[in-house]
């Protein structure tokens, strides 16, 4: 099983080493140390008027951030030496190609700054070429609500997982599952320019184990697809290698894992829940007319959401019994129980190794928060939302009814009744077409 180290840096926070795989450099798992937050913003954009409209919009975020803007990637990769900053936001037109070499450099030089990109409607090629690279993505034109509430997301998220309580659980797991090889291969397929989904489809055919899983994820009720792939090279053409990529890093880590070492913890009844739980937040996304991200985003965020119960139960088996032990006892939820037992959750735990391989903000804080939605800053209906509706409804005697003060606080609290058809159409249909 591949691993990465985690170690403990001088006081005592957990940083794990970097590795190379395939000769693509893995994010270097270090977003989550101990050091104090420095909240420094790095702005990168020739276009002038977009420099003076992210002046203005920083202006009455000074007491609270430090912004440096710069015109050029060489003139803002001399200024990341001058770091660390908190975040770079670059513009995704960058002259001369040099977004994408900004955020790989970003990445190799400073792996604890969050790469936020903006991109306008006419940039979904160039956009593709740098999603493995960023963590958020912006729209132009820029949204001063949505700039400032995504700064804020990214804060409270770092304070998050940098939190004692995870410092200190994730210490004690000792190691962290690493990245995917394959996962790794489609990455470096997809930054190239001439990329090919065929050759994708080859990739994850070179994995019989993960093949195999895609293709039943592909064909269940979570993706919905009209005529059911039968090889992996069709899966991966109708799913994209966006989304081939990510499914393939969950069927990974299902499939990791030896399911009797574990019991009674079951790695088929977490796998069972998560596909429904990912179909159903999709399905309330598409119905809430979220954009395809965040539609495909709430889904992925669901097949994850409960991952940090498979790495606590894997890492620290005789622990994780107890904690089930003591949910039935006592008529615990799990999280309530882990909260006893480790004093933090699976839900940190998750969102902590999604954060280490450098998966999209969106998808870490819907599983970082997916009990607790409220505590996560924001006005928005995202993919935290979904999969917080989606759990509660699928999940109903153990979650209860969903955080109204947080539905309130976004204004949706009257969706309730829809989203409660939606369930029992997942549900059907999951008996129809089984999940599995
Ligand atoms: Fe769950
Ligand atoms: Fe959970």
């Amino acid at each position: 099983m591949l691993h990465s180290t985690v170690g403990v840096q001088r006081g005592g926070g957990p940083v794990a080493t970097a590795r190379c795989i395939s000769g693509l450099m893995e994010p270097v798992p270090a977003p989550m140390n101990d050091r104090p937050m420095h909240r420094r913003i790095l702005f990168v954009a020739d276009d002038p008027h977009l420099h003076r409209f992210l002046r203005q919009l920083m202006e009455p975020l000074e007491g609270e951030w430090q912004a440096c803007y710069c015109r050029s990637g060489p003139e803002a990769l001399k200024q990341l030496s001058d770091g660390p900053y908190t975040i770079v936001v670059a513009d995704l037109r960058l002259g001369g190609g040099y977004c994408q070499e900004l955020l790989i450099q970003t990445r190799e030089q400073a792996p604890e700054t969050v790469r936020i990109v903006l991109a306008g409607p006419g940039d979904q090629e160039l956009l593709l070429r740098v999603l493995p690279l960023t963590q958020r993505i912006l729209s132009k034109p820029c949204d001063p609500a949505e700039l400032y509430a995504a700064l804020q997301r990214t804060h409270s998220l770092r304070e998050l997982l940098r939190s004692p309580a995870v410092v200190s659980i994730i210490g004690r797991l000792g190691q962290i599952p690493t990245l995917s090889t394959l996962y790794s291969r489609i990455s470096e397929e997809l930054l190239k320019p001439d990329y090919s989904l065929a050759k994708v489809g080859e990739l994850v055919s070179q994995d019989p184990g993960i093949a195999a899983r895609l293709l039943q994820v592909a064909n269940s009720a979570l993706i919905g697809l009209r005529r059911p792939a039968t090889t992996p090279a069709q899966a991966v053409r109708v799913l994209g290698g966006e989304l081939t990529r990510t499914l393939v890093l969950a069927a990974d880590l299902f499939t990791r894992y030896n399911p009797a070492r574990l019991k009674p913890f079951s790695i088929d009844a977490l796998w069972d829940h998560s596909q429904a739980v990912a179909a159903l937040a999709g399905k309330i996304a598409q119905s809430e007319r979220l954009d395809d991200r965040s539609v495909r985003d709430s889904t992925l965020a669901g097949l994850f959401h409960d991952i940090g119960q498979l790495l606590l139960a894997s890492q620290m088996p005789e622990a994780y019994r107890e904690v089930l032990s003591l949910a039935r006892r006592e008529g615990l939820a799990l999280a309530a129980a882990e909260q006893q037992v480790f004093g933090a959750t699976h839900a940190e735990v998750g969102a902590y190794l999604l954060g280490v391989w450098g998966l999209h903000d969106p998808l870490v804080e819907a599983v970082a928060w997916h009990h607790a939605p409220e505590q996560c800053p924001g006005t928005t209906l995202s993919p935290l939302t979904t999969v917080h509706v989606a759990e509660t409804l699928l999940n109903e005697q153990e979650a209860g009814r969903p955080n109204v003060g947080y539905l309130e606080r976004l204004g949706i609290e009257d969706h309730w009744n829809r989203w409660h058809d939606l369930a029992r159409k997942v549900e059907t249909a999951s008996r129809e077409v089984p999940l599995k």
